[in-house]
């Protein structure tokens, strides 16, 4: 039976396909790419020499992804999909609590219509908000501040009241920190619409010079130089964390929440300079106000993650730099659309009973 991955063509998606099939699982992606390109899917069937279904739909279309399960066998969900901007989750929320909330209450429901209870679910630190409590532990109290932290605690909520309801589910709630870097091979990394919104990306948009500079949002913080302080973990890492969740679900019956992160905190300067160091690239950057929103510090305690998945990021902050580095440098464009049209070209045709196509390796 197969493992379906919603979302499988995004940044985290993607890098957790590759890992599920090295791993020798079977997959299957739907996605809406929305927020991602068919490319992605490529790269891992090339990096993993191997070939999935992938459905492009979207999980408010209800008859599609009854479709996706009646044709199909799965023993688990790892559910990516969803949007994830804080800065347009304030301008859309609306858009945000349809998709990323109404999205996950349909895949549930089609999930127990299909007897398929293994949920690996995507959420975020996004739902602590703002806490002077750190490292932040799974009991941290939760205050999302912007709509799209608010559609990720709901979620939480109604996942832990649908297994209240029938404890014959099992899940795992991931709350990911800063996701960057990318896969070593250097064909597959995140690839932001537009200018970036998240530190990493937009360093590496300055490093390859698609970028005059970086604006640091304030250096007035309570911190080691004045500038905000995260837990950025390897989306490699965080990936490999999905698999020990899945595993969990699988053999298990109960609901777990678990923080994805290092339990290190760097700041701004210091990723910056990280990054100069990576890329042999000096990093010009003005200082500028706080961001509205941004909290000081952010960092996780993982013991929980090590304790009760047996995961542990491995990845430092150089290899997260020295990765994000090669990937950039090797798609200044990320998945071009030159790339894409030559995919679409090869691309057998879309097959209309269940229009999924294979990406080719
Ligand atoms: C990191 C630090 C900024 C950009 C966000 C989302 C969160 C999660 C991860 C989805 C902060 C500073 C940033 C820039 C800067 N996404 N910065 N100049 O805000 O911690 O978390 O991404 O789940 O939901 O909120 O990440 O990379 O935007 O910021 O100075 O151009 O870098 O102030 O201190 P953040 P970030």
């Amino acid at each position: 039976m197969a493992i379906l991955v919603t979302g499988g063509a995004g940044y985290i998606g993607s890098h957790t396909c590759l890992e599920l099939l090295n791993k020798g699982y079977e997959i299957i992606v739907i996605d809406n790419f929305s927020n991602s390109k068919p490319e992605s899917l490529k790269r891992v069937s090339k990096l993993s020499n191997k070939n999935f279904k992938t459905y492009q739909i979207d999980l408010l279309d209800k008859k599609r992804l009854d479709e996706v399960f009646s044709t199909n066998q799965f023993e688990a969900v790892i559910h990516f999909a969803g949007l994830k901007a804080v800065g347009e989750s304030v301008n859309s929320p609306l858009r945000y609590y349809e998709n990323n909330v109404t999205g996950t209450i349909l895949l549930c429901e089609a999930m127990r219509k299909y007897g398929v209870q293994n949920l690996v679910f995507s959420s975020s630190a996004t739902v602590y908000g703002s806490t002077n409590e750190v490292p932040i532990s799974e009991e941290t109290q939760l205050n999302a501040m912007n709509p799209y932290g608010r559609t990720k605690q709901m979620c939480e909520e109604i996942l832990k009241d649908l297994y209240l309801s029938d404890q014959t589910w099992s899940i795992s709630i991931l709350r990911y920190f800063n996701p960057v870097g990318a896969h070593i091979s250097g064909i597959m990394g995140e690839d932001p619409i537009g200018i970036p919104n998240n530190l990493m990306p937009y360093i590496s948009q300055v490093a390859v010079g698609k970028l005059k500079h970086l604006t640091v949002f304030g250096n007035n913080y309570h911190t080691i130089d004045g500038t905000g302080v995260r837990d950025y973990i390897h989306v490699v890492d965080l990936a490999k964390g999905h698999l020990k969740a899945l595993e969990k679900v699988l053999a298990t019956k109960e609901i777990g929440v678990y923080n994805l992160g290092t339990g290190q905190g760097y700041s701004v300067f210091e990723m910056v300079e990280a990054f100069e160091k990576a890329s042999g690239e000096r990093i010009p950057y003005i200082i500028k106000d706080r961001r509205p929103g941004d909290v000081a510090i952010c960092y996780a305690n993982p013991s929980k993650a090590r304790n009760h998945l047996g995961w542990k990021a491995t990845r430092g902050i150089d290899q997260m730099c020295q990765d994000s580095w090669r990937w950039q440098q090797n798609n200044p464009n990320g998945y071009n659309e030159q790339a894409e049209k030559q995919n679409r070209r090869e691309q057998p045709v879309f097959n209309h009973a269940s229009d999924f196509f294979m990406p080719k390796t």
